[in-house]
């Protein structure tokens, strides 16, 4: 493979693109501070608007590398910033990174975390030419599992009380899965 980046997507109800420092208020407003999205993550809610604000620096600048591969999620009815989305740790050689997302809670059960990321799978094997992408969720985070499995991401294995939520210090277990490229090409979207 070689590196493509973050380029522009679009789907039915979609737009996928790069993320600017501007975009903070409306990402700390709709989902960035809010502990009920960030109950399964790896990061805890932002205190106030200008830790996003830093933080959509470091994204913006970031996101001009070809090896990044980070997406702000914006409806297009109304062009609203809904969510967030990337392959993280793209490794080239390995042709292999690792799915990451999240949305606000207003747009959650519409179906919206599935055809994005149905979207970026698909410009990650059909443009990309990446061979394997990662995903891995808390066993207890039903709504993450269900996207990942209508999207083709095969369960491979459970790490037992692998993360511990930053959210409750409870100590969880981590469900990991994948798909490869002829599993892409075999589910029969081309
Ligand atoms: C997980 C998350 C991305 C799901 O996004 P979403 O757009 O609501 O998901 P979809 O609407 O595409 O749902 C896909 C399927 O999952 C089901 N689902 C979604 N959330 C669910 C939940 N909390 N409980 C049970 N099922 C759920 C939907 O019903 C749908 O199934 P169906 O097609 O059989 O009806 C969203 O809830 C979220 O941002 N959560 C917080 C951040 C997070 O946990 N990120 C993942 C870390 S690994």
């Amino acid at each position: 493979m070689e590196h493509k980046g973050t380029k522009i997507l679009q789907t039915e109800r979609l737009l996928l693109r790069p993320w600017g420092a501007d975009d903070a208020e409306e990402a700390f407003a709709h989902w960035m501070g809010d502990p009920e999205v960030t109950k399964y993550l790896t990061w805890t809610p932002h205190g106030d608007v200008a830790f996003t604000h830093a933080l959509l620096k470091i994204w913006e600048r970031e996101s001009k590398a070809p090896s990044t591969y980070h997406w702000a999620i914006v409806l297009r009815d109304g062009d609203v910033l809904i969510g967030d989305i990337a392959v993280l740790r793209a490794d080239e050689y390995q042709e292999r990174g690792e799915i990451g997302y999240c949305m606000g809670k207003a747009w959650w059960g519409r179906g919206l975390m599935t055809e994005a990321l149905s979207e970026v799978l698909r410009y990650c094997f059909e443009e990309a030419g990446f061979y394997r992408i990662d995903g891995a969720h808390a066993a207890e985070n039903i709504g993450s599992s269900r996207v990942m499995e209508k999207c083709g991401l095969v369960r491979e294995g459970v790490r037992r009380a692998f993360f511990r939520l930053p959210s409750t210090g409870e100590r969880v277990d981590l469900v990991e899965r994948g798909i490869l490229r002829e599993d892409y090409f075999r589910s029969g979207r081309l």
